[in-house]
């Protein structure tokens, strides 16, 4: 292949300009022509397409966000204007394209792929972690550690106060971001969509966390499974406890991406490239035991999404 296109969409996710980077400057290595589509498929659909060289890469790793822009684009969902931007990416010249976002990205992507003939591969941008095929997607890590930093604050302050803090965070309809901040943050109580949990028992962890002598209590509850300031106000009034309702929202999305995301956008995006280098389409890369794996796009998305059972049991003993 001699020309490819580039594009993030849906959510942002830091850890998206470190593969932007890789399959820019991997791609001018491979002796092809790299274009930046801003904006996501809406980009594609308006033609807000640049010719990208090293140095529009340069100075770009460390920063959180993403440089060609985001977007959540719903018309790209309808046939007719898929074929817009398949006339777009034919009128380029595109012979193939990297889509860096979550799990709506890659139903897009795969629609290229199979319905259109345009060789894409998908690179998993998203905080949400929620793709069952690869063990992490790009941005989980520093969104978890931007919510542990958080809730060390929180601790902090509930701590002289003698309060409880129920944290939100974000994760649409999956619990993985929850489970891994509260877990390594040493939250009492960790709330996920996939697993239901009764007030009276969150009622009772709180009461012997504090005849164990805890003078304050955080509680992580996923965006999925509720809204923090309800939680907090039924807390409240089943213990007695002062309860403080936070929802990090947005927060988790920004920041300086962590080595980890810097080093799995470094090896998505170069194993992208190679794989177009090579003239194979409709793939999605991904991490599995800490390899880098490439996956067929149809059979990656089939795969369900299943929570970790295990570390779920293992925060109800570890975090009291
Ligand atoms: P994410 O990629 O983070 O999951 P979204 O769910 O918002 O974020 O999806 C991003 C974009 O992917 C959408 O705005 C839309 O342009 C495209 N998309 C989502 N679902 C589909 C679909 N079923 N078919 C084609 N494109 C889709
Ligand atoms: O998919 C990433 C995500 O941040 C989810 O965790 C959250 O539910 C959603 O996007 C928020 O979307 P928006 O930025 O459009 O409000």
């Amino acid at each position: 292949m001699k020309k490819i296109g580039v594009l993030t969409s849906g959510g942002d996710a830091p850890g998206m300009n470190s593969a932007i980077r890789a399959v820019v400057r991997s791609g001018i290595e491979m002796g092809m022509e790299v274009y930046g589509i801003k904006r996501g498929f809406a980009g594609l659909l308006s033609g807000e397409i640049i010719e990208m060289n090293r140095k529009s890469v340069s100075g770009i790793i460390q920063r959180g966000g993403t440089i060609l822009y985001s977007a959540r684009c719903i018309e790209f969902k309808e046939q007719a204007q898929q074929k817009i931007a398949v006339d777009k990416i034919k009128e380029l010249g595109l012979d193939g394209l990297v889509t860096i976002g979550g799990d709506g990205t890659f139903q897009g992507a795969r629609s290229l792929s199979v319905n259109w003939d345009i060789p894409t591969i998908g690179i998993p941008g998203t905080i949400d972690n929620d793709l069952a095929y690869t063990d992490f997607t790009l941005g989980f890590d520093t969104a978890c550690n931007t919510a542990i930093n958080c809730i060390n604050n929180l601790r902090d302050t509930m701590n002289s106060h003698r309060r409880v803090s129920v944290v939100e965070v974000m994760g649409r309809n999956c619990g993985d971001i929850a489970l891994y901040s509260g877990i390594s943050s040493g939250a009492e109580v960790v709330i996920i969509p996939e697993v239901k949990i009764e007030m009276s028992e969150i009622v009772e962890r709180l009461q012997a966390s504090r005849r164990r002598g805890k003078s304050s209590n955080i509680i992580v509850l996923a965006e999925g499974a509720g809204n923090a300031m309800e939680y907090a106000k039924q807390i409240e009034e089943a213990t007695g406890m002062t309860v403080r309702g936070q929802n990090l929202g947005h927060i988790l999305r920004g920041g300086s991406p962590s080595m980890v995301d810097r080093m799995l956008g470094v090896q998505f995006g170069y194993r992208a490239v190679q794989l177009l280098n090579k003239g194979i389409g409709n793939r999605v890369i991904g991490t599995r035991n800490e390899q880098i794996v490439d996956l067929d796009i149809v059979e990656a998305l089939a795969q369900k999404y299943e929570y970790k059972k295990d570390l779920y049991e293992a925060s109800k003993v570890l975090c009291m």
